[in-house]
């Protein structure tokens, strides 16, 4: 149990200390809010957004679930600029559907992550200015049809791997978007797989294009999970608090076991001359990652670093007149409209 004096509150109000009992009830009421914060997350049961919570827990998760929602929005890019370009009309109702998916997940998270306290203006404006993160895979570009497969394949595998088990994050709000972004992700793995399979099995020319993008985007995938446990000094607080599962190489190892057997169902090759099965350890072994280029393309030096965050200011600033004709059209309504009529 903290002392009083250091337990935090960010939902109370400014303290005015009028008098010491003011001052008194405050700590005292934080220091009950904390004993049910710590017996919540002692019996694995949700936190949600009325109950008390540390200052921190907030702000960790804030900043989660705001670039979680940042990276599904900036996601959209590579696959959107397919949609045109996509192989046949099945081809483009299906990669549509996909990235309108995407737009939803956005959208869930932002309203997940709005429930803590700060406006989803301010989340917007974070990505804008380009002081929010978001995943760096989104980064690199899609060069070619085969790559859509890939991302399918293996970005939103990765991203599936990681999700699941946050349908248990202790915040109520996270954990229950989780559950419905969870099950389009696997239909969002199914089709990448599929367009891969189905070059995979065309000509040679078709096949070496599956290759090739498999080659491109293996070791970004698996960079998704993140820096080694060694180097990622946020993972431990993060599941003391329940939020997050299994560590960085834990979510990683699960993913390799998992896409090895699909590779080879696909009959592509894994670009890693490392990976091989251990029999000791039950699990594959594979190969060192790049993590330089993994900071740098985190830092903004990705392939397409500065063109993601240009589109999307244009996008916010071309769609302006969009939100304000709806809110002004949303407010006439409310106007018009008597309460209970
Ligand atoms: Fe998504
Ligand atoms: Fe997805």
């Amino acid at each position: 149990m903290p002392h009083p004096s250091t337990a935090q509150d960010s939902h109370a109000a400014p303290l005015r200390l009028a008098d010491a009992s003011d001052a008194d009830a405050a700590a005292e009421e934080a220091e009950a809010g904390q004993a049910r914060f710590d017996e919540l997350i002692a019996e694995d049961s949700r936190i949600e957004p009325r109950d008390w919570m540390p200052a921190d827990y907030r702000k960790s998760l804030a900043r989660q679930i705001s670039q979680h929602a940042h990276s599904e929005i900036i996601g959209m890019q590579p696959e959107g600029n397919w949609i045109t370009r996509a192989p046949s009309l099945k081809r483009k109702a299906i990669l549509m559907a996909k990235v309108q998916d995407e737009a939803g997940h956005g959208l869930y998270l932002y309203s997940a992550a709005e429930t803590l306290g700060t406006a989803r203006e301010t989340f917007y404006d974070q990505l804008y200015t380009g002081r929010a993160k978001y995943s760096s895979i989104f980064n690199y570009p899609a060069r070619t049809w085969a790559d859509i497969g890939a991302i399918g394949w293996l970005v939103d595998g990765a991203a599936i791997t990681n999700q699941v088990p946050l349908c248990r994050a202790s915040y109520g709000p996270y954990g229950r978007a989780m559950v419905r972004v969870c099950k389009e992700e696997s239909f969002h793995q199914r089709q990448g797989w599929e367009i891969l399979h189905t070059l995979s099995h065309g000509t040679d020319e078709q096949h070496q294009m599956a290759q090739d993008a498999v080659d491109r985007f293996y070791g970004p995938a698996l960079q998704m999970f993140g820096p080694p446990d060694t180097d990622s000094p946020n993972s431990q607080q993060s599941m003391a608090w329940n939020i997050k599962r299994f560590t960085n190489d834990e979510l990683r190892q699960r993913f390799v076991d998992m896409i090895v057997p699909q590779a080879e169902a696909l009959g592509l090759t894994l670009p890693d001359p490392d990976l091989a099965w251990n029999e000791e350890r039950g699990h594959y072994d594979f190969g060192e990652l790049d993590w330089d280029e993994f900071f740098a393309v985190l830092k903004g030096q990705g392939p397409l670093s500065s063109q993601r965050l240009e589109h999307y200011r244009r996008a916010r600033d071309e769609g302006a007149w969009v939100r304000e004709a709806a809110a002004a059209y949303a407010r006439r309504q409310a106007a018009a409209e008597p309460v209970g009529a």
